[in-house]
């Protein structure tokens, strides 16, 4: 077990060392380059790789909405009671919070969200989802798995870790804010730093993609119902035509961008519903109509939702109509931000695993993620993990019922957040080594 003694040597050399192992340039690069492929290599053993299919193909045929993951959730606890993992549950519902290392700072968080989405699987396949209207499609079922298969090679060296590594499965990604509640049930309470990595098809097999600062905008919903007042179609005179309107509203809306917005400030406003009326020939009472607003900063996004509140109320009286308007605070996400720091040192674990020319400036998008409540909170890394393979043919895009994961890429996921975490500890050792006991994680 050469790796094992190359471990030891390093966290002996460690202890004596007043500075971080990072600024011994000849230790560092030798002695991590030998350490990081390892990872890669033991979840490449096909041991593994099929316990890791294994674990994904059966979330897979089982998907479960937001909140409500409770046979994903008992997989992953028998699987960690399997490997000996301690963990905290039930947090959030079904979420779940493991511990791997000495149960002391300093720590480390690694993220896997467990919810699917509400659609059915249009893929034939042995292993499609055996629920109607279900389907695992952004590759949840697939965030997990690696999150168990780094598990796996963390718990082999736990009496190497020199802190603590936390694994946090959270329920309700697609737009339940359960890394909100994860948070507020104190899921991170005194842990340093968090990666998470999602399965992109938009990058090749090999290759991660993030950057610094903002990645993913805040995102929100809202929703009006615009009241008139209903009648013949044929005697407009004698109603309040809230469908005229709404539509009034949502042109109003388009120019809260275009007039109003920094044009280097990226915005979104979109009206992607419009319910109201069922007949040609009469005047509705009221109509519905809701979308979703984007912007990449804390301030675009309050002005935003004030004006897109204001437009709607007033522009509806100019139609002599009545509005209210609702947001949807659950599903509303902060801009994801990652860490400086955090992304250089992705960067280096990366760089060493794949080859520096493929950990790539991933571009910034106006899709959310509640990861940013992690990152707004503590210190937070979210990189793209890519899955594309030509060869197999062109990709579907996250969300479409023809989604397909990739399974080939499970190694890299689960080596990267293994890394990440061990690398992260070697190089951030708890400020207080000589603190008292109860310093200690109070969890555990
Ligand atoms: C891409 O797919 C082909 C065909 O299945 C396979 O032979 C190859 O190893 C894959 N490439 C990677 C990097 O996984
Ligand atoms: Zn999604
Ligand atoms: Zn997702």
């Amino acid at each position: 077990m050469a790796f094992l003694k190359l471990i030891l040597l390093i966290f002996t050399l460690h202890s004596f060392m007043p500075t971080p192992i990072s600024s011994n340039p000849s230790l560092n690069k030798e002695v991590l380059a030998r350490i990081r492929p390892d990872f890669l290599e033991f979840a490449k053993k096909p041991v593994i790789m099929d316990w890791m299919i294994g674990i994904r193909r059966k979330i897979h045929e089982n998907p479960e909405l937001g909140y409500e993951e409770f046979e994903t959730s008992k997989l992953i606890r028998a699987e960690l009671d399997l490997m000996g993992i301690l963990y905290k549950y039930p947090i959030a519902g079904t979420g779940i919070v493991g511990y791997i290392g000495t149960g002391k700072p300093p720590f480390v968080a690694l993220r896997a969200d467990m919810d699917a989405l509400a659609m059915e699987e249009l893929v034939e396949w042995e292993h499609k989802s055996k629920v109607p209207g279900k389907m695992h499609a952004c590759g949840h079922d697939a965030h997990v798995a690696m999150l168990l298969g780094a598990a796996k090679m963390l718990q082999e060296h736990r009496n190497d870790l020199q802190g603590t590594i936390v694994l946090i499965f959270q329920p309700a990604e697609e737009g339940g804010g359960g890394a909100k509640q994860m948070l507020d049930a104190g899921a991170l309470d005194n842990v340093d730093a968090i990666f998470t990595l999602h399965v992109s098809t938009r990058h090749p097999i090999g290759v991660v993609a993030s950057r610094s600062g903002p990645l993913l905008a805040a995102t929100s919903f809202f929703e009006a119902v615009i009241t008139g007042k209903g009648g013949h179609a044929a005697l407009p005179q004698h109603t309040v035509d809230p469908i005229l309107a709404a539509a009034n509203v949502i042109v109003s809306l388009q120019h809260l961008v275009s007039r109003e917005a920094d044009p280097l400030d990226s915005q979104v406003v979109s009206v992607g519903k419009f319910q109201g009326g069922g007949a040609f020939n009469v005047i509705p009472d009221s109509v519905t109509i809701g979308g979703t607003f984007r912007a990449f900063s804390k301030e675009s996004f309050v002005q935003l939702k004030h004006r897109i509140e204001e437009v709607i109320t007033k522009q509806a009286s100019v139609q002599r109509s009545n509005a209210k308007v609702t947001f949807d605070e659950k599903s509303t996400y902060p801009v994801l931000f990652n860490n400086k720091e955090l992304h250089e040192h992705f960067r280096q674990v990366a760089g060493e695993m794949l080859g520096i020319q493929n950990v790539v400036q991933a571009e910034l998008e106006m899709g959310g993620e509640d990861f940013a409540f992690f990152s707004e909170a503590i210190p937070g890394l979210f990189f793209f993990l890519g899955m594309k393979n030509e060869t197999q043919g062109p990709p579907q895009s996250g969300h479409s019922p023809y989604y397909i994961v990739n399974e080939d890429v499970f190694p890299y996921g689960a080596a990267l957040h293994a890394s990440l975490a061990t690398s992260y500890l070697s190089e951030n050792p708890a400020k207080d080594t000589s603190a008292p006991e109860g310093s200690s994680h109070d969890e555990l």
